[in-house]
Parts: C-alpha cells; structure tokens; sequence
C-alpha cells in the first residue's frame, strides 16, 4: 500500500519546548520538522519490498547485547548516540543494544524459528494470546502439549511480522535490553525503561508499540522497542498519546 501522506506541521504549545540537557548535546541530528524518510510506516498493512533496504547504515560503537554487531540507519544510530550520552549523564547506564535493522532474509529465519518454537509446546505468550480456558478445552484437556501449526503462527503474529511486515526492516527502530530485563515486560521495571518513558521523544525516539494500542498497532506491548521519527514528530506523538498509524492517520491493522 502506498505510504501516507505527511500530517500536518503541528501547532501546538509544546512544539516550542525547549529541552534542557545535561549533556552536550547535537539537536541538529535529532531533526526539526517533518521527513518522510523517518516516517515510513512498516506494519501488517504497509509492507516493504523484499529489496528494501535503507539508504543508509551504520554499526553501531555503543554497548550491545553481548557485543554483537548492530546496525541502524545512520542519522537514527547518531541520534541514538545523543540519547545515550544523556542518560548518562543522569546517571543511568544499564541499557544495551540488541536488535536494530534487520534484513528481510534475517526476518525469514526469525519468522521460521518462532513458527518452530510456538509448534513444539505452549509458551506462555500461547497463554497470554488465547486465554488459559481455550488452552485447556483445545489441548491440556486433550492431552496435547504442543500447539497446531496454525494456533502457532496465530501466536507469532502478535508479537512478530512477517518478513516485509518489520519495522526492522527499515533500520529506524531499536531493541534494548538491561542486565537484568531482556525482552520482556519485566524491562518495564527497568531505571532505563523510566528515563525512556519520560525522555525517549526529546531525541526523536517514541515508544512504537504501547500498552492498550494493541489494536491498532497489531503487537502486543513492547516496552524495549523504540523507533526513530525525529523530534518534531516524536514529541506531537508523545503529548497526544499515540502510535505511529494514529499520528499519520493510517488505516490500522
Ligand atoms: N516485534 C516486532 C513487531 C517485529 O517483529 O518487527
Ligand atoms: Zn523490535
């Protein structure tokens, strides 16, 4: 489907904020106004072809997950860097890194291991999907462990795209991790987590998948996934409470 037109410049009081930091930091990377290039909408409706790739990538030289190799579209990685520094400078430095771009041959195998996963047993994300009541009349009361292959690829949908599917796929958004949480809803009860909630927008970041938006979003929460839009747009979608389909007036999933 084609992208949706830009919304309009917004007018509100807060589009004058002026940010205090801590720390020395670069706005100009965290972009003022509005670009169509860091509000490509990928979701279950607004696929990207299997050839996408973003025009530009960078490995990221901040801390990851065990300290493997990151990618992110280059201005998203610096204003990524911005942030960072930031949070530091407040005192919080338990956050890693642990997935960023990711091609659509890499969103193939993660697609194809989950589909796996979800086939041999019933996870808890099975319980959470379809309820405990549908778990024991389909298959604990029947005596099977596993679930069918297409109860399965139900369950993966709600916390995974399809390859094309994936915001990942455009190399804007971000998966964190802690010490201590890793992508779970246990993050949310990260000191990370709580400076994100309040500071993520003034870097251009939002919070890509809330909680109660499931609905529109198509994904259940995701406390650790955080996408790049610019700081014009991030801060008129964090004052408004919205998700991405909802600031660009997108047909919802
Ligand atoms: N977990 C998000 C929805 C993805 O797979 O892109
Ligand atoms: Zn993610």
């Amino acid at each position: 489907m084609e992208q949706p037109t830009l919304p309009q410049e917004p007018q509100h009081e807060y589009e004058t904020a002026v940010y205090v930091y801590q720390s020395n930091v670069d706005e100009d990377v965290l972009l003022t106004g509005l670009d169509q290039t860091y509000l490509l909408l990928a979701n279950k409706i607004y696929i990207l072809g299997s050839d996408y790739e973003p025009a530009s990538l960078s490995t990221l030289t901040c801390a990851t997950n065990g300290g493997k190799t990151v990618e992110l579209e280059t201005r998203t990685a610096q204003a990524l860097y911005e942030m960072l520094q930031e949070m530091e400078a407040d005192g919080v430095s338990d956050l890693a890194v642990t997935s960023g771009y990711r091609s659509y041959s890499y969103q193939v195998s993660l697609n194809n291991y989950y589909l796996n996963l979800e086939a041999s047993g019933i996870s808890a994300d099975a319980y959470r999907h379809f309820g405990a009541a549908y778990i024991k009349t389909n298959y604990t009361d029947k005596g099977l462990s596993a679930l069918s292959a297409k109860d399965a690829e139900a369950v993966v949908r709600s916390y995974s795209a399809e390859p094309g599917k994936s915001e990942h796929q455009t190399g804007l958004c971000i998966d964190f991790v802690t010490s201590t949480a890793g992508l779970t809803e246990a993050f949310e009860n990260t000191e990370a987590f709580a400076w994100l909630s309040e500071n993520a927008y003034k870097f251009g970041f939002i919070l890509r998948y809330p909680k109660g938006k499931e609905g529109v979003t198509g994904y259940t929460y995701e406390p650790w996934h955080y996408r790049f839009v610019g700081r014009e747009a991030a801060t008129d979608i964090y004052y408004r409470g919205l998700t991405l389909e909802e600031y660009l007036g997108a047909s919802q999933t």
